[in-house]
């Protein structure tokens, strides 16, 4: 379309810039041409926590926050929820298409094939103590497998990239099993890759004297669910941080437990432990409004509520909230989730809440779950951080292939001290003095 331009009038110059848009879009760069004269550095954008800056093009996940509308490849996340694997689903991440019978065997198999991990590794674990939080020992070990695999390194070669995707998405349950493991002192449980990828990581959890360890059918697939709901969501706070390390050529096991650093953060995947404490500490219905006004104001935030893009609600939280009922019926209800409906029920119909569009996010449910299946809630982060990482990967290709993409390095706006002369410390006291 040929009006598809946006005219700025420089006041400060008087005049005026015609500038493409695309997708919605202005490029930053155009704006720079905006100058008072020749010396000035021409108009940047200031937007920190880059709340209306697309930082990439990208053909992995589609969502529109203001519809509630989550899509893989173009493939509504309900659908793949119901109807794919774990594995298949990171395959339709990494690959762009859904595999054949053929190709999803091939994968499996692959996958299968590299879960095992050094057995340095577990040398490497025992050095942790018996209470080290399970998403630090797993940030600690996946950085610690780019020392296993030196040529990581190369990661401009697409074979090297594929052989360390594989590596990753069949080793991380092996890895957040293990850490599992060493903080109850059990013995480390050796994958099993004629299992599903979410048996396996049970069995490897789980699994005591028994000969063998058989994953209820439910629970296995309530937990592969959950991993197809968390596989990738776009430009995340994890995933931006996989993308700005990845962009700097580091090895993909660092750039990855740069990302596991990001999403272990309260804000971000950690918020799910924090939902689960939150209705333990609110204990009965009585007190939900009690805690209700002190989120109004301003003393506390209800965990698991609100997004960044998600004006509406969530589309993974109400796939969740189906996948409660189902394991409930296994497990027996957790009385957790009356008080989390509640809250809810409370929180949709109160004009705080309406007014700046909160609505319950991903994590508000998948702890409710995850305790009634087992999980301790130091665990939950975790259990956001395995599938995560196929989108993580998948993301980190999409960078490396774009010719477009650089090293990441934002731009400042600079409002410290304009240049100053050397103070010698014995001086400092007394030109402070006088300052003040
Ligand atoms: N409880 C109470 N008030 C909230 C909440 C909340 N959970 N979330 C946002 N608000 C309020 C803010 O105080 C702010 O109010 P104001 O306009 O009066 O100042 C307004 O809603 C807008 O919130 P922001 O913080 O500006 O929104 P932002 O997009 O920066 O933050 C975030 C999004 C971090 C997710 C926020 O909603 C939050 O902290 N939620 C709780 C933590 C959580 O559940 N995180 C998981 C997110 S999903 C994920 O990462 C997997």
């Amino acid at each position: 379309m040929d009006n598809e331009t946006l005219t700025i009038t420089d006041n400060r110059t008087q005049q005026t810039y015609t500038i493409p848009i695309s997708r919605g879009t202005i490029r930053a760069m155009d704006l720079r041409k905006i100058k008072t004269g020749p010396e000035d550095f021409g108009l940047m954008t200031y937007d920190p926590a880059f709340m209306n800056t697309a930082s990439c093009q990208s053909a992995v996940t589609f969502l529109d926050g203001e519809k509630g509308i989550l899509r893989y490849r173009g493939y509504p996340i309900e659908q793949l929820a119901e109807h794919c694997t774990f594995l298949e689903v990171a395959y339709l991440l990494l690959q762009g298409e859904l595999p054949t019978s053929d190709e999803l065997a091939n994968w499996n198999c692959e996958i299968g094939h590299h879960m095992m991990i050094h057995e340095n590794i577990k040398k490497f674990m025992d050095g942790f103590n018996h209470d080290a939080h399970p998403m630090s020992i797993l940030m600690s070990t996946v950085a610690a497998l780019s020392t296993f695999y030196p040529e990581a390194r190369t990661v401009s070669d697409a074979k090297v990239r594929r052989k360390q995707v594989i590596r990753l998405i069949a080793k991380m349950p092996t890895l957040a099993a293990y850490a599992y493991r060493h903080r109850l002192g059990l013995p480390y449980i050796y994958p099993d890759p004629e299992l599903t990828y979410a048996q396996n990581y049970m069995n490897m959890l789980w699994r005591r004297t028994e000969p063998k360890y058989v994953a209820n059918p439910v629970l296995a697939r309530a937990l592969e669910v959950l991993f197809i709901l968390h596989a990738d969501h776009e430009q995340n706070c994890s995933t931006n941080t996989m993308r700005a390390v990845g962009s700097s050529t580091a090895d993909p096991y660092s750039t990855a437990a740069a990302a596991i650093a990001a999403l272990s953060g309260p804000l971000h995947g950690g918020a799910n432990e924090e939902v689960l404490r939150m209705l333990a500490e609110i204990g009965t219905k009585a007190n939900i409004a009690g805690f209700i006004a002190q989120v109004k104001d301003g003393k506390r935030k209800l965990m698991g509520f609100g997004h960044r893009v998600y004006k509406n609600y969530d589309p993974r939280a109400r796939i969740i909230k189906q996948v409660a009922s189902e394991v409930f019926e296994v497990t027996g209800r957790n009385p957790k989730i009356d008080i989390a409906m509640e809250l809810e029920k409370i929180a949709l119909s109160d004009e705080y809440f309406i007014k700046r569009k909160l609505y319950p996010n991903v994590d508000f449910y998948s702890g409710i779950i995850y305790e009634a299946m087992g999980f301790k809630p130091e665990q939950f982060t975790v259990l956001f951080g395995i599938p995560r990482t196929a989108g993580w990967l998948a993301q980190w290709q999409e960078l490396l292939q774009d010719p477009e993409q650089k090293i990441a390095r934002p731009r400042q706006v600079y409002i410290g001290e304009e240049r100053r002369d050397f103070i010698p410390i014995e001086e400092r006291a007394l030109a402070a003095a006088a300052i003040a």
